[in-house]
């Protein structure tokens, strides 16, 4: 059997290049979805509980990134949602919600977009499956050109090419990499973000077809990896979570330190609360220290991956994506890579 290697953030670096950037405010961080979605900052809320409602979704809007409206509601719920993200951002700013693939899901679908919902994100944990082809095929045919469709979440190669022949406009890729998740521990499977993204990266330039990196960003370091091996934005969960604009109630515990909730949509905690029963445990619910307004967040991720780009002497997402060398890392030279001097005898 042949058996191959899978490479995580923490396994590669980037190499310096050359740069003849004299200031970062030469460089533009930003990427695009399709013609009628571009962004300033290439950087996605993940569509959970705990992560992204309306007050996100504005934020993210108003800065240039992107939040994705969760499902785990009512359709009303989440429509209502929509409508005070379309009121309160400029008619040219897109909003994006999350569907299903069964139950609901067309009439979820119809109702967003009908609330004037630009981008609908089909996402479900294992997306390479007959059901997404049906849904994206159904939404396809009904919707045609009329919403930009993203699906996922997808792990291979073959994955990547199958949503897109079957009509997806990006495709989120990472299976169990999220700071949360623990399908690998329960199912054995999934391959390391990083890696799926080398291996999906030819085919979405070949297919134009984008490519959202999506789990186990830990910083703005890895989202310079993942933009250089190919993704044209960044999904992230744990990196916002605990901000004021993440749905949930602040916790104080008795020392006074303040805490939000952040949970996997497969841990036992959200399924009982979006559909009161648990199937298989895939991830689990943790208490995030309170970290202020996500502007600010967000802001610092903007300025290292500026400053990251710059190391690569690049401009751009695409010049990043051609500049790029990356080697492997030791374990020498991994623990060389974080700050040591507190380890030091
Ligand atoms: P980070 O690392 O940014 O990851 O916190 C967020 C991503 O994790 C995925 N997600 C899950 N994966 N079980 C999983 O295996 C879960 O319960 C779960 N909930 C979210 C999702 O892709 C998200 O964007």
């Amino acid at each position: 059997m042949n058996i191959n290697e899978c490479l995580s953030y923490d396994d590669v670096l980037l190499t310096p290049q050359y740069s003849n950037i004299k200031s970062r405010s030469e460089i533009n961080i930003g990427a695009a979805l399709d013609q009628n979605h571009n962004f300033a900052i290439p950087i996605i809320s993940a569509p959970m509980d705990t992560v992204t409602e309306a007050s996100m979704a504005l934020k993210l809007g108003k800065m240039g990134a992107l939040g994705i409206l969760h499902r785990y509601n009512k359709i009303e719920q989440q429509l209502e949602m929509a409508r005070e993200v379309r009121k309160n951002l400029p008619e040219d700013l897109p909003i994006a919600a999350a569907i299903g693939i069964t139950g609901d899901y067309m009439e979820r679908a119809t109702e967003l977009i009908n609330g004037g919902v630009t981008i609908l994100c089909l996402d479900v944990a294992h997306g390479h499956h007959v059901l997404m082809k049906n849904a994206l095929s159904s939404i396809k045919d009904r919707f045609a050109d009329k919403v930009h469709l993203m699906a996922g979440n997808i792990a291979t190669k073959q994955g990547f090419k199958d949503l897109a022949a079957w009509g997806a406009n990006s495709i989120r890729i990472g299976i169990g990499g999220g700071s949360i998740c623990s399908t690998r521990i329960q199912t054995g499977h999934g391959v390391s973000t990083l890696q799926s993204v080398f291996e999906c990266a030819k085919i979405s330039k070949a297919s134009g077809v984008k490519l959202i990196a999506d789990g186990g960003i830990k910083n703005s370091g890895d989202m310079v990896k993942a933009i250089a091996a190919g993704a044209d934005m960044i999904m992230v969960g744990s990196l916002l979570a605990g901000t004021t604009e993440t749905p949930g109630e602040v916790i104080k515990n008795k020392d006074g330190h303040t805490y939000k909730v952040y949970r996997g949509m497969a841990s036992k905690e959200a399924q009982m609360k979006w559909r009161g029963k648990t199937s298989s445990l895939e991830g689990i619910s943790a208490f995030v220290p309170l970290r202020g307004s996500v502007s600010q967040v967000v802001n610092e991720l903007s300025v290292g991956l500026r400053s990251g780009f710059s190391y690569s002497g690049a401009r751009n997402i695409f010049e990043l994506q051609s500049n790029a060398e990356f080697i492997r890392q030791t374990n020498a030279s991994l623990s060389e890579s974080s700050t040591h001097i507190l380890k030091r005898q």
